[in-house]
């Protein structure tokens, strides 16, 4: 695919857990299921790339059709169900994978749908892919794989990822990738504290906010909002900025936050880095404006702390809550 050079400027870049971003603005998991396409996406004008969600056995997924674009509403819905090639073929596309650009890769692990003790899927994961990423996910918020999203209550929680994050120290790594948590829009207030005060218990290096809804907003038009599966692109947007902004106050702004759930402009993704985010995510807007959107993004977010006086993105994490 042809395409312009990376949009750079020195305002968007940042160190985040020790490693330099040129740009906050990645390409969010579920796109690059399987590593297939990395180096494309970065060239796109990415900041880094998020590979996954990738389970330990291979699995089909759910049948199709599955992917719903809900075009009036510039959205989508899916229930993707984890289709993906496993861990093992995972790991070798992306061990024979030639690095060319300065962009970051995380890995997002998921569990297939027959296993019934999530913990050891993660620990596969982390054991066959952690080596290969510049930092982990652990996803328990997709809504198309059942039983998942429980595992983000206080006492599933805290055995997942003290589980995980033993498994990866384990391992010997150096350096040794950072863990995130990606978490689901639809949490109660008590949902939101308990996994705050699990992810600083644990001391895990991020949370992801957030993965798809399973609410459908009043404001969707499209006949295929009736679909089951999550909802993602702009009606998320709010809903998920929020959510975002909730754990920011939670964790009194000392968990890197990641910013993802309907951006399709400079703006949002500014939004979303004055509510607390460091780095921020999308895909579903790819569906609707194509990969040019990648630079025009970059260009207006530049533009939004520019004129707002800010001398670094850094800067501007976080504005609107302090
Ligand atoms: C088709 C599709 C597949 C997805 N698959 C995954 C996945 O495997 N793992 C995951 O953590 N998130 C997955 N997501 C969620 C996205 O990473 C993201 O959190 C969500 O779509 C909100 O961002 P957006 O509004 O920019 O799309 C998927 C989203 C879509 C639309």
């Amino acid at each position: 695919m042809p395409t312009a050079p990376p949009f750079k400027d020195d305002i968007l870049k940042s160190q985040v857990w020790g490693h330099d971003f040129t740009n906050p603005v990645g390409l969010a998991a579920g796109f690059d299921k399987n590593g297939d396409v990395p180096e494309a996406m970065l060239d796109q004008g990415f900041g880094f790339v998020e590979v996954g969600s990738v389970t330990p056995r291979p699995q089909p997924g759910n049948p199709k059709p599955r992917l719903f674009r809900l075009e009036s509403d510039q959205a989508v819905v899916n229930r993707m169900g984890f289709n993906n090639d496993g861990a093992d073929a995972v790991a070798a596309r992306l061990t024979k994978r030639r690095k060319m650009s300065t962009g970051l890769m995380g890995i997002n692990l998921g569990k297939n749908k027959e296993t019934e003790q999530a913990l050891d899927d993660y620990v596969i994961g982390i054991n066959k892919l952690a080596h290969l990423a510049d930092y982990i996910v652990v996803n328990v918020s997709s809504p198309n794989t059942p039983g998942l999203r429980a595992l983000q209550g206080r006492k599933p929680l805290a055995h997942l990822l003290g589980g995980v994050k033993a498994a990866l120290e384990n391992l010997v790594l150096d350096p040794v990738p950072p863990l995130l948590l990606k978490v689901a829009p639809d949490l109660t207030e008590e949902d939101k504290a308990d996994i705050a005060s699990v992810v600083m218990d644990v001391e895990i290096d991020g949370i992801i906010a957030t993965n798809t809804t399973i609410e459908r907003p009043a404001s969707l038009t499209h006949p295929s909002k009736l679909e089951a599966g999550g909802l993602s692109g702009q009606p998320l947007m709010g809903p998920s900025t929020r959510v975002l902004a909730d754990f920011n106050k939670l964790t009194e702004g000392r968990v890197v936050l990641v910013g993802v759930g309907g951006i399709s402009s400079g703006e949002d993704a500014y939004q979303k880095i004055r509510a607390g985010a460091s780095l921020v995510q999308l895909y579903s807007a790819l569906v609707y404006h194509g990969p040019g959107l990648v630079n025009r993004i970059n260009r207006d977010l530049a533009h939004c702390l520019h004129r707002d006086g800010f001398a670094s993105l850094s800067d501007a994490i976080g504005a609107d809550v302090r």
